[in-house]
């Protein structure tokens, strides 16, 4: 997989991209992650990139030309499977779209800024809006790394078998039940006593459980209920 992210603020996704699961899947050579800063792409020597809104208010818009300049140049470069421009009024990220998305080859991330990207913007080349929640951030470079993470993590050969991905929270509709490590007691609370006796299918029938428990004290919605 390829992703390429197109960002005015390129700082705030070295981070997110340079350790852990991302960083070893990167290592691996199941995806690469190019980040392309806006300003390259600037209308002027003086690096600009956005202007005012048109029919007055506060706040800059990206300006069309930038974004232009960098999306046409990696369009003629390959075919991409989707342009995704991170915004609070697109499709909320969920697991089933992170899934849906694992199965690209290319992808494309726009991050906005300040009061976003001229709308020409996104009906010229987004097929994609995602929001990654209800609020409102600074920029979609967090958005970006998040939604960028949810999907890594599903390529094949990015995670052990130990900790497949089929196991995490969502991908059944269910929360993940509690884990304990050790040791066994710990000021006065101890692990529950079947996670220590060695019997993996009770071990499992309690974990479904404890998930089943779990998701319907706090996510009820996720039971249909
Ligand atoms: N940009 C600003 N807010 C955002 C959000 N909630 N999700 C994705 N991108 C954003």
């Amino acid at each position: 997989m390829r992703i390429d992210i197109v960002t005015c603020q390129p700082d705030l996704l070295t981070s997110p991209f340079a350790h852990s699961i991302v960083k070893r899947a990167q290592d691996k050579g199941l995806v690469e992650i190019h980040v392309h800063e806006l300003r390259d792409f600037a209308i002027n020597k003086h690096g600009q990139i956005d202007d005012y809104v048109f029919g007055g208010g506060a706040g800059m818009v990206l300006r069309v030309e930038p974004i232009a300049a960098c999306l046409d140049g990696l369009l003629a470069e390959r075919a991409y499977d989707a342009v995704v421009y991170l915004t609070p009024d697109g499709e909320t990220l969920r697991q089933p779209l992170a899934n849906r998305f694992s199965l690209l080859q290319n992808i494309i991330m726009l991050c906005g800024h300040y009061k976003g990207v001229d709308e020409r913007i996104r009906s010229a080349y987004i097929t994609h809006e995602i929001s990654i929640g209800d609020y409102v951030l600074s920029g979609g470079e967090l958005g970006a790394a998040v939604l960028t993470d949810a999907i890594v993590r599903l390529l094949p050969g990015v995670l052990g078998n130990e900790e497949s991905a089929l196991s995490d929270s969502f991908q059944d509709n269910l929360l993940a039940p509690p884990v304990y490590t050790r040791p066994a007691e710990w000021r006065g609370q101890s692990v529950p006593d079947i996670l220590l006796s060695g019997n993996t299918p009770l071990v499992e029938a309690w974990r479904h459980e404890q998930a089943l428990q779990r998701t319907r004290q706090r996510r009820p919605d996720l039971l249909g209920e």
